[in-house]
């Protein structure tokens, strides 16, 4: 074969560990990159790749994407973005670590793309629909061999490849800067109760209380309690905080891309905090037409930025409109952590759509000149259709009665 070099997703498991040989052995690659990508992972994450690289006698990347990862963020942010009640972290991620794997290819003039997901899950599908694009090969042994757990460590134990180190454990676990997701093992019983173990972002709620005041610029939020912030150190600290009252957990029956309904348990602090205060911040400042109409705007984001395809032309026109509704969208939201929630209890802006003097219970006038009584006239239109159906249902049933002696049943 004439095969040459071949840039692998690494994380240093046990599916991109076996697909090292199986990239030289079965698909004739002479050489193997490792490519990890950072999205804001724990640091034990980097040292696992790292140490399983080394043992595999594998090239060796770490490239930080956390700045282009944190500003998808913040375009999530603003398009209120969540999949059946999970903000996404994962399917943001993936497009990101597949364009900067992809880069790292094309400089070492590779001629193959692969990764170690399985023929089930998204991530294939999110990994792909980026490297397609490219004219590399797209390789996927664990897919195309149909590969199970058993057979991977069967083969690992036969070659002596180091698998017994790291996050071989007990749940299969996918953290960024935005989510941290849990699966497998027992959690794939849909009626097992999660112990508190599976946790390492949030505790277990408590009766404390925190006040937090979360400023936003157009749609993007920019500081905590005064102090401004980059993104991801914004994100960072949202995390602990509202981690620590128990904020951002999910568990849930999710539908996959490819129809597979799975359980999975999530946690996501700074998001849930951040979606929470957006929100409230935009009901404050758009009108109610805008609200209903970006609704589905965001939904369509939403499900788009799930499925890996968020280059689309499609979700181009969706951030126009998204975006030209977010010059208003500045101002300021109190969120109160409180037993594992996440609550607004305040907001202040410049651009609400807002009178008091209209809405209050104590003024008389309400704004230039309209006063209460004119909603008299308003008051006797409301539900005329209602009231006009009512009535002529009402006098046909009886006409026919009464015409030809008829039961209405009959009708
Ligand atoms: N089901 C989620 C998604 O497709 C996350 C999967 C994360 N993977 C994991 N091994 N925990 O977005």
């Amino acid at each position: 074969m004439s095969h040459n070099t071949v840039a692998l997703a690494f994380s240093g498991g046990l599916d991109t560990t076996v697909t090292v040989p199986l990239l030289k052995e079965a698909y004739g690659y002479d050489e193997v990159i490792g490519v990890t990508v950072d999205v804001g992972q724990p640091e034990s994450e980097f040292e696992e790749a790292k140490a399983t690289a080394e043992a595999l006698d594998v090239e060796h990347y770490i490239v930080d994407a956390t700045d282009a990862f944190a500003d998808l963020l913040l375009g999530a942010v603003k398009a209120n973005a969540t999949y059946q009640g999970y903000p996404l972290g994962t399917a943001l991620a993936r497009p990101i670590i597949a364009a900067t794997i992809q880069a790292v290819a094309e400089d070492h003039d590779a001629d193959g793309l692969a990764h170690g997901c399985t023929g089930k899950g998204n991530d294939q599908l999110r990994f792909e629909a980026v490297w397609r694009q490219s004219d590399m090969d797209v390789i996927a042994p664990v897919r195309e061999r149909n590969l199970t757990r058993e057979w991977e460590i069967e083969y690992a134990e036969e070659r002596g490849l180091p698998i017994d180190s790291g996050n071989e454990g007990t749940w299969s676990i996918d953290s960024n800067l935005w989510s941290r997701s849990i699966e497998g093992g027992h959690l794939e019983d849909p009626g097992y109760v999660p112990p508190e173990e599976i946790y390492e972002w949030t505790e277990e709620p408590s009766g404390v209380t925190e006040l937090v005041e979360i400023e936003f610029d157009e749609g993007v939020p920019v500081a905590l309690d005064g102090e401004t912030m980059d993104p991801v150190e914004l994100i960072t600290t949202l995390n602990e905080m509202a981690g620590a009252h128990g904020v951002g957990r999910t568990d849930m029956m999710e539908d996959r891309i490819l129809g597979l309904k799975v359980r999975e348990n999530y946690e996501h602090p700074a998001a849930t905090t951040l979606l929470a205060a957006h929100e409230a911040l935009e009901s404050f400042v758009l009108t109610a037409e805008t609200l209903d109409f970006k609704e589905s705007v965001d939904d369509m984001w939403a499900q788009k930025a799930y499925q890996g395809l968020l280059a689309s032309p499609l979700v181009d026109s969706l951030n126009a409109f998204i975006d030209d509704t977010q010059t208003a969208v500045t101002g300021t939201v109190t969120i109160k952590f409180e037993g594992g929630q996440a609550r607004p209890v305040a907001r202040e802006s410049d651009n609400a759509v807002y009178s008091e003097a209209a809405a209050s219970f104590n003024t008389e006038g309400i704004t230039g000149d309209i006063e209460q009584g004119d909603a008299t006239g308003v008051a006797k239109y409301h539900g005329f259709q209602d009231r006009l159906a009512a009535s002529i249902q009402a006098s046909t049933n009886v006409g026919d009665f009464a015409a030809d002696g008829l039961s209405t049943d009959e009708e």
